[in-house]
C-alpha cells in the first residue's frame, strides 16, 4: 500500500489525542476519573446551552443549515465584523485544513513555533507542504527567528497565540512590528484558542489587525472557554475574498445542527465565560503554589493548561497517575520527554491531581 500512497503523506505521524475518560475506564477498571489532558472547560457547558440542545434534538432528521446564518450573525454583531467575513468550522482544526487545501502548493514552506500546536504539521504535510518549525525562545513563539525563517517558498505562517502547549503569549507591540515585515504575499493564521483565558492586557486586537492586514486569518473554537469540544465547531475570520476562497473547499453541513444550536447558546451566557474565567485564575494561583512546594518548574501560562518540567521521563508519571484515574498529557509527541501538561480544571479536580501527583513523584510511596 505504501507505493499507492502520497509520499507526503507517509511523512505523518498520527495525532493521539489526550486519552477518552470511558477508554481509561475501560482498561483500568476505574469509575472515578479526571481528565485535565486535552484543555476542555471542565465546568462544561452552561444550563442555558443544555437547554438549547435539548430544544434542537427533535429537528436533528433535517440537515444543518449550511451557512450558520445564526451563528454568523450573533458573531458579526458581537465582533463588529461583517457576516461576510466568516467561515464556520467542524472546529478550528477543520479549518486549519481548509486553509491548507485552499493556498498550499506541494514544496510551499509552512512556518510556525516548535513546540506548539501538532495540527499544524499535520495539515502542511497533506497537501505536500514542507513544514519549517522555528523553535521557541524561553518557551515563547519567537517571531525574530520565524523571520529570519521566510523564503520565496513561504506561504502561511501559523501563530499560536497563546501558544499550546506552553501557554505563553506574543503581545500586540511585538506581532504589529512582525506584521510589517512578513511579505504581503504570505497567510498569517492567528490562532486564538485560548484568547478567552488571557490575563495579560496586551493581547493582540486580531480583527483590527485584520482590518489592516489583507492576508491574516483568525481561528477561534467553542471547544475551550464555552465547553462545547465534543461537538466540534470552531471558525474562522478574515477578508471575504479569503473566506470566498476557503468556502470552495468546505464540504456542505461541515458543522452539525446541535453544535449552532449550542454555540449560539452559549455566546448568549456571559455569565458562563465569567465563570470559567475566574475558575481558571484561582485553579492557576492554586497550582504554581503547589509546584513551588514541590519544586517543581513549570511555564506561567495565559491559556488554561500548564507545561511543568518534571527533570525526570513524563511518560512514567503520567502512567502512574493514570492508574489513579488522572488523565494529563505526557509530551514525547513535542519532543519534551520531562514534560507534562496540565489542564487547569475545578478546585476540587486541581487538588486531587496535586495530591496523586506527590505521591508519584515519591515513586508511589504514600
Ligand atoms: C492551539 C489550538 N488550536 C486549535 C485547537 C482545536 O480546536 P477545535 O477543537 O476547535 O478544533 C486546539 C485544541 O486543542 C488548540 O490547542
Amino acid at each position: 500500500m505504501k507505493r499507492l500512497t502520497r509520499k507526503s503523506i507517509l511523512k505523518i505521524r498520527i495525532y493521539k489525542p489526550g486519552k477518552p475518560i470511558e477508554e481509561v475506564k475501560r482498561e483500568l477498571g476505574l469509575r472515578e476519573i479526571i481528565k485535565l489532558a486535552s484543555n476542555e472547560n471542565t465546568l462544561g457547558p452552561s444550563s442555558r446551552t443544555l437547554k438549547a440542545l435539548r430544544d434542537y434534538l427533535p429537528k436533528i432528521y433535517l440537515y444543518p443549515e449550511d451557512s450558520c446564518f445564526y451563528l454568523k450573525r450573533e458573531l458579526a454583531k458581537r465582533l463588529k465584523v461583517r457576516m461576510e467575513n466568516f467561515i464556520m468550522g467542524n472546529g478550528s482544526d477543520e479549518i486549519m485544513e481548509l486553509i491548507s487545501k485552499t493556498f498550499l502548493n506541494p514544496g510551499e514552506e509552512v512556518i510556525y513555533g516548535h513546540p506548539s500546536f501538532l495540527i499544524y504539521e499535520i495539515v502542511t504535510r497533506i497537501m505536500g507542504g514542507r513544514p519549517v518549525p522555528v523553535p521557541l525562545k524561553d518557551y515563547a513563539y519567537d517571531l525574530k527567528g520565524i523571520l529570519k525563517a521566510i523564503t520565496k517558498k513561504t506561504k502561511i505562517i501559523f501563530i499560536c497565540n497563546p501558544n499550546n502547549p506552553t501557554g505563553t503569549m506574543v503581545g500586540e507591540k511585538e506581532l504589529k512590528a512582525f506584521l510589517k515585515r512578513v511579505p504581503g504575499r504570505i497567510i498569517v493564521v492567528l490562532d486564538e484558542a485560548y484568547k478567552d483565558y488571557v490575563e495579560r492586557r496586551d493581547f493582540p486586537d486580531g480583527i483590527r489587525l485584520l482590518k489592516k492586514n489583507r492576508n491574516i486569518i483568525i481561528l477561534r473554537t467553542f471547544a475551550k472557554i464555552y465547553g462545547l469540544a465534543g461537538l466540534r465547531i470552531g471558525y474562522g475570520i478574515a477578508r471575504k475574498e479569503v473566506i470566498d476562497l476557503l468556502s470552495k473547499v468546505r464540504l456542505p453541513f461541515n458543522v452539525n445542527s446541535l453544535a449552532q444550536a449550542a454555540a449560539l447558546a452559549s455566546l448568549r451566557d456571559k455569565e458562563q465565560v465569567k465563570r470559567t474565567r475566574r475558575m481558571n485564575a484561582l485553579g492557576k494561583r492554586f497550582l504554581y503554589a503547589a509546584f513551588q512546594d514541590l519544586g517543581l518548574e513549570y511555564v506561567p501560562t495565559q491559556a488554561n493548561f500548564i507545561l511543568i518540567n518534571l527533570r525526570r521521563n513524563g511518560k512514567r508519571i503520567c502512567r502512574a497517575l493514570l492508574k489513579k484515574g488522572i488523565i494529563v498529557r505526557e509530551m514525547s509527541a513535542w519532543g519534551l520527554n520531562n514534560y507534562i501538561r496540565v489542564t487547569i480544571g475545578r478546585e476540587e479536580e486541581n487538588k486531587r491531581f496535586i495530591q496523586i501527583l506527590k505521591k508519584a513523584l515519591k515513586g508511589g510511596r504514600k
